[in-house]
């Protein structure tokens, strides 16, 4: 095996041996992240059959690639904390004892590149040589995983540098799971069927992942390692890994306040992160600094600080269009890989959602032809785009700023057709707290089970904490107890519904209207009312301008608060609580007692009266 000469990393370098002499793999290849190599990549896969080059005219220097149908989304079944015990994984998370999980691994492992080329990944996670980044280096043998990880982080030999002879970094080892054994032939998308694995080693701060070439399955720096490994990293050092967007939001006379928010997967983060404001806003404008995951660290200045690990949008496609979030659609316009996304006829990319009437004709997700009539979904729910961040126009000037930006506002958010209103504000740090950690969400296509399930999902967490559950709650009180200024903390529910099962609530542009009353909350400008379950705008502290047709009532059906309802949802809390019995915080008891004590006393449906 052949090392270049930059690379300087003696551990670095008998890792890759090492896992080269376990995996057998045909060839190493040392990718140094140029856009040369990138074309190249491209190109053969495109030879290969795993992309398709979509028109150059309409998509310039853009790639499709239909997965295997079995390998559509994450995995959380197969999804394992292997910390040296049990406890310290929690019950929310898969554990197996770490040496057994080797064992297993290594058997997987070994001869699982045979007739592959082995690629090394070197890439970081933030700002390449910012404090606040963390190095890593993927081990994989799929190309499709090679280009997707050069969108989505710094990558590249410029990393070698930062990481120097003794520095740290994170090892990452993925396997499709498929070695072309005695000549076999390749397929257009490689997996294992069988057997799935993605394993995570949080004292050791390691990451294997076996059997699936998809999202946060395959590029590791993503879920594994930003949210799972730095989520077990944040609780030793005091800081924070946040399944969160970051935004920023200016108001006419140019004040700037960064809010972060925390939505479940597939729930709106994306959309909400590049939300442009209805007309009548005129001098509002967002702007985004990341769509899925937050690093936020405790500054000099008392206040918490956020940056996005990350330098790509793996987006999801279905219900992207120039109507629901035009700045995701011209951020995709180019350089951009689609994945499990319909093709249309002349070489372009289409999915449910994306204009009103579908084409008459399309190539399916699965490579079959398919018209309106076919009566299936032409992109599979869990489609996504790989794009670069700086591609999109609503990007923050300091999205790359390496003391990242001031967060004044959290906000949680899940799925969520009855119950939980459209926003409110908790009375105070623990309050949120404790109102993130009881959040709960219908589940979606970005995992791989039932949709549609409301289950509970901790500051939309549960499938990314990377110790117990119990302990992550704890670490967030500790952090309101050591900071000066903490964030204000938000809960919105976008996705009520009617008795119908239409949504309540228009969302998406109309969200900024939300959006305006936490950010004047945050200054001390906007009125609110005390509820049952926190403080709330009245009708006439949202601002409904240029929007003639909601009413009182009907505001106030989005925000009513059912007390049957409540009951059952802090019956819920409870079956949580439960389970995380043996280190759930002691604050949580009183605040639910709290909660219940101010239910008790309110009518059966508590509902804004007009003479409030
Ligand atoms: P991950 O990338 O999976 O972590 O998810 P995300 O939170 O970034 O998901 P995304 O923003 O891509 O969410 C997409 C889904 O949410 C689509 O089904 C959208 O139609 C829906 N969605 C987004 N915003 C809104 C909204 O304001 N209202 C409603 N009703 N649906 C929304
Ligand atoms: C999510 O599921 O929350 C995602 C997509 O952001 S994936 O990277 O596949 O996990
Ligand atoms: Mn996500």
């Amino acid at each position: 095996m052949e090392i270049p000469s930059y690379v300087k990393h003696e551990r670095l370098k008998q890792w890759v041996k090492e896992i080269a002499a376990l995996t057998k793999p045909d060839s190493v290849y040392w990718c140094d992240g140029s856009e040369k190599e990138y074309d190249e990549m491209c190109e053969t896969m495109v030879r290969t059959g795993t992309f398709k080059r979509l028109d150059p005219k309409k998509r310039p220097n853009s790639f499709l690639a239909l997965s295997d149908p079995s390998d559509v989304a994450r995995v959380e079944d197969r999804t394992f904390i292997c910390s040296r015990r049990r406890q310290d994984a929690g019950p929310t998370n898969n554990w197996v004892d770490p040496k057994e999980m080797k064992v297993t691994l290594n058997k997987l492992f070994d001869g699982s590149m045979v007739g592959r080329t082995m690629y090394v990944i070197p890439f970081s996670m933030g700002p390449l040589g910012s404090k606040i980044a963390h190095i890593g280096v993927e081990i994989s043998d799929s190309p499709y995983v090679v280009t997707n990880m050069r969108i989505m982080t710094r990558m590249g030999k410029a990393v070698y540098d930062v990481l120097g002879e003794h520095g740290d970094f994170v090892p990452c080892i993925h396997s499709v799971g498929m070695p072309l054994t005695g000549g076999m032939k390749d397929v257009a998308w490689p997996c294992n069927k069988d057997h799935k694995y993605i394993v995570h080693f949080p004292e050791e701060h390691s990451i294997w992942s076996f059997g699936s070439g998809y999202g946060g399955n395959a590029l590791l720096g993503k879920k594994c390692f930003a949210l799972r490994i730095a989520s077990s990293m944040a609780r030793d050092e005091g800081w924070l890994a946040e399944h969160m967007l970051i935004l920023g939001v200016e108001s006419p006379d140019g004040q700037k306040t960064y809010v972060a928010a925390a939505f479940p997967s597939a729930c709106g983060k994306t959309n909400f992160a590049m939300l442009i404001p209805p007309k009548s806003f005129s001098g509002w404008k967002v702007t985004t600094v990341g769509d899925d995951i937050a690093w936020i660290k405790p500054g000099h200045d008392g206040r918490l600080h956020a940056i996005n690990p990350e330098a790509g949008y793996f987006g999801v496609a279905p219900g992207t269009s120039e109507k629901t979030n035009p700045n995701a659609m011209a951020a995709i316009t180019k350089n951009t890989i689609f994945t499990n996304v319909a093709l249309t006829e002349d070489g372009d990319v289409w999915w449910e959602g994306m204009t009103k009437e579908p084409p008459a004709k399309l190539t399916d997700w699965q490579g079959n032809p398919w018209t309106p009539e076919s009566g299936k979904k032409a992109a599979h729910p869990n489609a996504r785009f790989t794009a670069p961040a700086h591609q999109c126009p609503c990007i923050d000037k300091d999205w790359e700023n390496p003391n990242g930006v001031p967060i004044s506002a959290f906000i949680f958010g899940g799925r969520r057709s009855t119950t939980i209103p459209l926003i409110t504000q908790a009375i105070n740090w623990n309050f949120g707290v404790y109102m993130a950690a009881t959040m709960g969400s219908e589940t979606t296509a970005a995992a791989v089970g039932a949709t549609g399930e409301v289950r509970r999902d901790p500051f939309a967490m549960l499938p990314f904490a990377g110790y117990h559950m119990g302990d992550y709650f704890n670490h967030w009180l500790k952090i309101g107890r050591e900071i000066y200024n903490p964030p204000r903390i938000f809960n919105v529910n976008w996705f009520r519904k009617d008795a119908q099962g239409n949504f309540l609530w228009p969302g998406f542009s109309d969200n900024m209207r939300v959006l305006k009353w936490i950010v004047e909350r945050v200054h001390g400008q906007a009125f609110a009312i005390e509820s049952p379950i926190g403080w709330m705008p009245r009708y006439e502290d949202m601002d409904f301008t240029g929007w003639h047709d909601i009413s009182q009532e009907q505001f106030y059906e989005l925000m009513a608060i059912d007390k049957e309802l409540w009951k059952k949802e802090i019956l819920s809390h409870e079956e949580l609580f439960i389970k995380l019995y043996d280190r759930l915080p002691k604050e949580f008891m009183l605040m639910r007692d709290m909660l219940l004590s101010q239910l008790w006393r309110s009518p059966e449906k508590w509902e804004m009266a007009p003479e409030f």
